[in-house]
C-alpha cells in the first residue's frame, strides 16, 4: 500500500490517488492541512491517515494506527482516534496534537511535540528512525533475508 516517498524523514501516500497534493501539504514551509486520504508513516508500524471530513474534528479527521508489520505484509492492530498507544505506551494523539496548529498534528522534529522516547529515557534520533524505516520485514531483499537466517542459525546453535 505505502510506496515509499520519502519527504524529509517519514514516508506520504494518498489513498484516492492524489499523492501530489500530499506531497505539496508535506513540502510546505508555512504548514498545510493535508487532504484526505493521506497516509503518512514514520517507522512500518506507525500510520496517520487523513479520513473523510466530519471523522473527528479533535483529530483534525486523522486516525492512528499501529501495526504488526512482518514479511507476510502488515496487519492493523489498534486503529482509532485517542486509543491508539505506541509501543512505549505513549498515546499518538497525545503527543501529535502537540503540534503547533498550523501543521495538521504533523510533529517532524521542530513542530511542537515532544520526542519519541523509550522506556529507558533514551530519545529516539533521526539516525535511529532512518535504522527502523530500513529494517522494515516487508521490504528486506533476497541477501538480507540470507543474512538473517545464518544469523538466525549461528544463535541457535
Ligand atoms: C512521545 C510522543 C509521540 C508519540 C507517543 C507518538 N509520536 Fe509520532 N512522532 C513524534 C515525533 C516527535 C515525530 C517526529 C519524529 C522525527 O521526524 O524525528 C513523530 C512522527 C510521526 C509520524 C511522521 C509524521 C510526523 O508527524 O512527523 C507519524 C506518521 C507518526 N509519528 C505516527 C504516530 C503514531 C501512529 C503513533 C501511535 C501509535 C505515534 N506517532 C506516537 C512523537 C510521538
Amino acid at each position: 500500500m505505502i510506496k515509499p516517498n520519502l519527504v524529509f524523514g517519514f514516508f506520504v501516500d494518498n489513498l484516492l490517488g492524489d499523492l501530489q497534493a500530499t506531497i505539496d501539504a508535506a513540502k510546505t514551509p508555512n504548514g498545510a492541512v493535508y487532504p484526505v486520504g493521506s497516509v503518512v508513516q514514520l517507522v512500518p508500524t506507525e500510520v496517520m491517515i487523513k479520513r473523510e471530513k466530519g471523522y473527528n474534528a479533535v483529530t483534525k479527521d486523522w486516525e492512528f494506527f499501529e501495526l504488526d508489520v512482518s514479511a507476510k505484509g502488515s496487519e492493523i492492530k489498534v486503529r482509532g482516534a485517542f486509543e491508539v498507544v505506541n509501543k512505549f505506551g505513549g498515546n499518538c494523539f497525545g503527543c501529535h496534537i502537540k503540534a503547533k496548529p498550523q501543521w495538521d498534528l504533523i510533529c517532524e522534529q521542530e513542530h511542537g511535540c515532544d520526542p519519541i522516547t523509550l522506556p529507558n529515557g533514551m530519545v529516539l534520533s533521526q539516525h535511529t528512525i532512518k535504522a527502523v524505516q530500513k529494517a522494515d520485514p516487508r521490504c528486506v531483499t533476497k541477501e538480507q533475508q540470507q543474512v538473517r537466517k545464518a544469523l538466525e542459525q549461528v544463535s541457535a546453535s
